[in-house]
């Protein structure tokens, strides 16, 4: 059977990607290789537990010889490489394990993917691929009327969480270059869907609501980003991964610019109709907090380059796309439980607080 290797693929969008691709029956089998740190959860994978078609290995990317072993036992045709520390909150009170696993655990992964790949003879080594999946966060934030991001803006990168994922961007660029390996990058805008750790914006008030808990808005709230149903992003990697031009980058964008305020609105005004409060709104429990430091203002993704070349677009409206996340969020709540309770640390969410 052929395979590709997926990194990541018990965080959120590395599982929603390993779902969506293996829904198709003829699809190529998925090497998940996963360190399952506090934001991997193999229940993600319950779906596919028993598809033979999907083999999990609790692996970090830093470890280069259980990397060397998986390459020369499957054999991937293609590297899906989404496994990162992905919380720009957490990169603020902690950067050390962002530039262990996005700097160092992607350089060591592109180096067994090197090794592996100048093993390979015509066909196969034509046919590689090495698929990085990156955030829009690189570019930095933008003025309130700054064009959107186009794949040539520079990059400008703010948090030592896209610090430390613009620093991986140029590793990848520099193994096309250099070494003429096979790749392919996406910058993608903010995801949001089923299976999103309770700490981003969006699944943490979900949470926050149904508790009853306030729900901490940083700053004034008109922090703008746009947002993009997760399964939208997961189609969006496998054009790129089968069609993508080599050592070009892609910008995955879903045309949703909202501040986090109308998000948090739209999310309340949600809940108030599908699960309505005893007395009150939902929007009662809102509470601005202290700002995130350095926080960006702005993010906007120009992703006209993916639609122009390989016919992407979004599937999903961000009024359809959150509906089904709040629906997912209510039908789902013995998975919130088990995410939270076994690794989440609250000081993270709670420590803007005024
Ligand atoms: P996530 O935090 O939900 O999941 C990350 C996964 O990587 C987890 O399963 C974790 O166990 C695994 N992992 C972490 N360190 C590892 C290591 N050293 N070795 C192996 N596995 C390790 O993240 P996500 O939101 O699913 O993001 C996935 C990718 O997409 C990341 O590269 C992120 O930068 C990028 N991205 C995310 C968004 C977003 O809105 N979430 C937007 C654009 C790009
Ligand atoms: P987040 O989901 O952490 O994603 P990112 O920082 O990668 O964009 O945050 C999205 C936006 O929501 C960001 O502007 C910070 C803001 N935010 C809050 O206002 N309150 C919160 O509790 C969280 C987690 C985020």
């Amino acid at each position: 059977m052929s395979h590709i290797l997926v990194t990541g693929g018990a965080g959120f969008i590395g599982g929603n990607f390993v779902l969506n691709w293996l829904a198709n029956p003829s699809a190529d089998g998925i090497v998940n290789v996963d360190k399952l740190t506090y934001a991997g959860n193999r229940k993600i994978l319950d779906a596919v537990e028993h598809d033979l078609r999907h083999v999990f290995s609790q692996t970090d990317i830093c470890d280069r010889t259980s990397l060397d072993c998986l390459f020369a036992q499957y054999k991937p045709r293609a590297v899906v490489h989404l496994a990162a520390e992905s919380h720009v909150d957490r990169s603020i009170h902690g950067p050390g394990e962002f530039i262990q696993t996005n700097i160092v655990g992607t350089f060591t992964l592109l180096e067994a993917a090197r090794a592996y790949w100048v093993t390979l003879d015509g066909e196969a080594k034509a046919a590689f691929r090495f698929l990085h999946v990156s955030t829009d966060e690189v570019f930095g934030s933008l003025g309130p009327t700054d064009p959107q991001t186009s794949e040539t803006a520079p990059y400008a990168p703010n948090s030592p969480y896209s610090a430390s994922k613009a620093a991986s961007d140029h590793l990848v660029r520099a193994y096309f270059h250099t070494y003429g390996l096979p790749v392919l990058t996406t910058n993608c805008s903010n995801n949001y869907g089923p299976y999103h750790f309770p700490e981003k914006l969006i699944p943490l008030m979900i949470a926050n609501a149904l508790s009853g808990k306030p729900l901490p808005v940083y700053g004034d709230g008109q922090n703008v980003r746009d947002w993009l149903y997760v399964d939208d992003h997961c189609s969006a990697l496998r054009e790129v991964l089968a069609r993508g031009r080599l050592g070009e980058t892609y910008n995955v964008g879903g045309w949703n610019e909202k501040t986090n305020l109308e998000v948090v609105y739209a999310l309340c005004d949600l809940l108030d109709q599908l699960r309505p409060k005893a007395a009150g709104s939902y929007r009662d429990q809102i509470a601005f907090v202290k700002d995130r430091p350095g926080h960006d203002r702005r993010y906007a993704i120009d992703a006209r380059k993916l639609e122009r070349e390989l016919g992407w677009k979004p599937a999903e409206t961000f009024e359809t796309g959150l509906l089904k996340t709040v629906q997912w969020y209510l039908d789902n709540q013995t998975w919130v439980l088990d995410a939270t309770s076994r690794q989440f640390g609250n000081q993270v969410v709670n420590q803007y607080a005024a």
